[in-house]
């Protein structure tokens, strides 16, 4: 972008480690705040991006994933699944009942991927738990899991324990895996996994429900939503966003109206768009955020086919300001999701300083381990394939938001591959911080209300890189984010 911060006065308040990053994903009537995230950038929905492991490693850094449409029903439902089964802390498990059959319950392990059931009788009582390890198929077949499990007696439990910190003293003096949480009348409430516990303290950042697990997004179209939205929110989806490149249409309009009469408790996010027009436009209608930005992502080539769309810095400010307007007449903040082109710390925290409330990455997170492609060679650099959904390769799948269309509006290719993303967001991040501290605030709000932004010129720009020095070796210059 061209936009350079200007530096403002540092405090001891606003150094780096004072920093917070925590943004609003939507707006909400109530006092939630289930729908904030502790970094302020979101993976976009695309088949190349997110995907279900995306989406798990995001929010455990602090972010949001929202699961492509560009696929059936049941197979975004399924990484849905996957996402909120994956666990953070307390889980609420499956259970078998005492008399189910060892046959019965080695179905369930492959229909569901877990490995370890509680056993309740048919009051729901507990009774024990059975693992992996406590019965052998070809032996045990024809007995039942009362036969197999390992009984309550032989087992550490917690009664009425609601903190992981209690359940992890617990389970750290048990030799046992897995702590089974029992409410007083010895009804199980939920399990703590032993291996959840060292995830959550390793990413003290994640974001999660209100039955603490990983917040996940979804995305929608204007076509199938009547179909696919209940199934998404059946599966628990937190929030859904609207995929198109122009949302300033009747179709979003009837769509955002759909969900929130027949889902009011599950926030939308409506876009994209451009204009002061278009947002307002959006939430009159009730999107709960609004996502701006067209013809300006990496692999988009809608400006060149048919000349519309605006500068992304412009957008922001437009939409932005008329947010601003919006919330002084009403009282309601709707945030902005700054969408397409932004793929390093510095272009983010432009775009946080013109207005923005978080961005969403496409290319950024496609280079990562997590996204759902696989990695090729390419002249002896390793390559992660990247595509847009507007593409000829994303247009295959027939319900695609493009396939009206005779003409395809993104491009596909490759990018280079940057290893595992916590790795690569952490550096983003402390160096989103260090930009906030230099500019002397401490919070994405101080940001917003007391950024100095100053065009650059091409000269400036050139300036600002290295220049006029030969690097026979690179590695002393950092690319972490792909440039
Ligand atoms: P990136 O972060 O610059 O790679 O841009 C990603 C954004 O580009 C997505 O979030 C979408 O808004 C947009 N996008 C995705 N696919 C296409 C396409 O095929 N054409 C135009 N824009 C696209």
């Amino acid at each position: 972008m061209e936009f350079r911060l200007l530096p403002g006065y540092t405090t001891s308040e606003s150094i780096s480690e004072h920093i917070s990053l925590r943004t609003p994903l939507v707006y909400t009537s109530h006092s939630s705040t289930k729908y904030e995230i502790n970094i302020p950038v979101v993976s976009a929905a695309m088949q190349s991006v997110s995907g279900a492991k995306m989406a798990i490693e995001l929010a455990k850094a602090g972010g949001i994933s929202f699961l492509f449409c560009s696929q059936s029903i049941e197979s975004q439902t399924a990484m849905m699944r996957a996402v909120k089964h994956h666990k953070a802390g307390f889980v609420t498990p499956h259970t078998v009942n005492k008399n189910t059959s060892i046959e019965r319950l080695h179905q369930l392990r492959t229909e569901h991927g877990f490995n370890t059931f509680p056993v309740v009788d048919d009051e729901e009582k507990f009774l024990g738990i059975i693992t992996r390890n406590d019965y052998d198929i070809n032996s045990h077949r024809e007995m039942s899991v009362s036969d197999r499990m390992i009984p309550k007696q032989s087992l550490v439990t917690g009664t009425g324990i609601t903190n992981l910190k209690s359940a992890n003293s617990l389970l750290m003096e048990s030799h046992q895996s897995v702590l089974p949480i029992l409410d007083s009348n010895g009804k199980l409430s939920s399990l703590v996994f032993r291996k959840d516990i060292y995830d959550h303290l390793d990413n003290p950042a994640q974001v999660v429900d209100e039955k603490k697990r990983l917040l996940c997004g979804a995305a929608i179209n204007t076509h199938d939503y009547k179909e696919r939205v209940p199934a998404l929110v059946n599966e628990g989806a937190d929030i859904l966003c609207i995929d198109s490149s122009d949302g300033y249409s009747e179709f979003q309009k009837e769509t955002i109206k759909w969900i929130t009469s027949n889902f009011p408790d599950t926030p939308v996010v409506a876009g994209n768009v451009v204009t002061a027009e278009g947002f307002r436009f959006l939430v009159e209608n009730g999107a709960a955020a609004v996502k701006v930005g067209m013809g300006s992502g990496s692999i988009c080539i809608t400006q060149e086919q048919k000349g519309t769309g605006r500068g992304l810095a412009t957008a922001i400010m437009k939409t932005a300001q008329e947010r601003d307007k919006y919330f002084a007449e009403t009282g309601k903040y709707i945030p902005i999701c700054a969408d397409g082109g932004i793929g390093n710390s510095k272009d983010i925290s432009v775009a946080l300083a013109l207005g923005a409330d978080y961005i969403m990455m496409g290319r950024y997170f496609a280079r990562m381990e997590e996204s759902p492609t696989e990695k090729i060679i390419i002249n002896d650099r390793i390559m992660k394939p990247y595509w847009g959904e507007g593409s000829n390769r994303a247009r295959e799948w027939h319900e695609n938001r493009y396939s009206q269309s005779k003409f395809a509006e993104g491009v596909e290719g490759f990018v280079e591959y940057a290893g595992r993303l916590k790795d690569s967001l952490d550096v983003t991040i402390s160096k989103i911080k260090s930009t906030l501290s230099t500019c002397g605030v401490s919070d994405i709000a101080q940001l917003h209300a007391n950024a100095q932004l100053e065009v650059v010129s091409a000269l400036s720009i050139r300036e600002g890189k290295v220049h006029d020095i030969f690097m026979p070796d690179k590695s002393s210059y950092p690319d972490s984010e792909g440039y």
